[in-house]
């Protein structure tokens, strides 16, 4: 049997019923969830075809839902040990406990992972996916988001980011990091694009990240 489906049960619904739930959570808490559908599988691959993955050490999804990215990692080879996934809707990260068994998951805020990790910012990660709404966050507020993100990666180790916005969701930060796209995936709802935030070369050359 392939790695994925050794470490995914088949718990509930098919996509179907994950659709309906994930418009249903959508209509109660639309600003948390921030898409009225789960992402589709060419999108989700997109995004973990662009996450530097290669890189030895640990893989944070951030925002995982009902798990269409988590299982496309697993579908492209990574280990289920090497993920944690932070959730902050307790239903979803139950469902999620149950279809991948041996993932690390944990409901919580994935906008404070020193709290939410409990580690004291130790865990530095080969690659970052992240797929919470930050809408309703003004610019220099998601730039300091992501800086701090940044001193949880390893050296070369990239975020990426699920968004349908057509401009960079979060600006470059000098010496930090530059952002990227992916082209545009059609089949998405809505069409969407993979943004891509890599360490800028001082950054990586000053050994911040070590
Ligand atoms: C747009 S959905 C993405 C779901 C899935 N990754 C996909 O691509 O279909 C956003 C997810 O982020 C979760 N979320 C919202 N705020 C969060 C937070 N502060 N920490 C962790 N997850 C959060 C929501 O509950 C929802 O499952």
């Amino acid at each position: 049997m392939h790695e994925s489906r050794q470490s995914e049960t088949h718990a509930k619904s098919g996509r179907g019923g994950d659709l309906a739930r994930f418009f249903g959570t959508w209509l109660r808490h639309p600003i948390k969830m921030g898409a009225v559908a789960p992402s589709s599988a060419r999108y989700c691959a997109t995004m973990v075809g662009a996450a530097t993955t290669q890189i030895d050490g640990p893989i944070l999804e951030l925002g995982p839902g009902l798990g269409v990215v988590t299982r496309a990692l697993l579908n492209a080879g990574v280990a289920p040990e090497r993920i944690t996934s932070i959730e902050y809707d307790a239903e979803f990260a139950r469902t999620l406990r149950e279809r991948f068994p041996a993932i690390n998951v944990i409901q919580g805020d994935g906008f404070d992972l020193d709290a939410t990790l409990g580690d004291g910012g130790a865990t530095k990660f080969a690659a970052i996916l992240f797929a919470i709404p930050i809408v309703n966050m003004e610019q220099s507020e998601r730039q300091a988001l992501f800086s701090r993100y940044f001193r949880r990666l390893r050296p070369g180790g990239n975020l990426t980011q699920l968004s349908y916005l057509w401009k960079p969701p979060v600006k470059s930060v000098a010496g930090v990091f530059d952002v990227s796209s992916t082209p545009i995936v059609w089949d998405n709802i809505p069409p969407a694009r993979v943004w891509i935030y890599s360490q800028a070369q001082a950054y990586h050359n000053a050994g911040a990240v070590h």
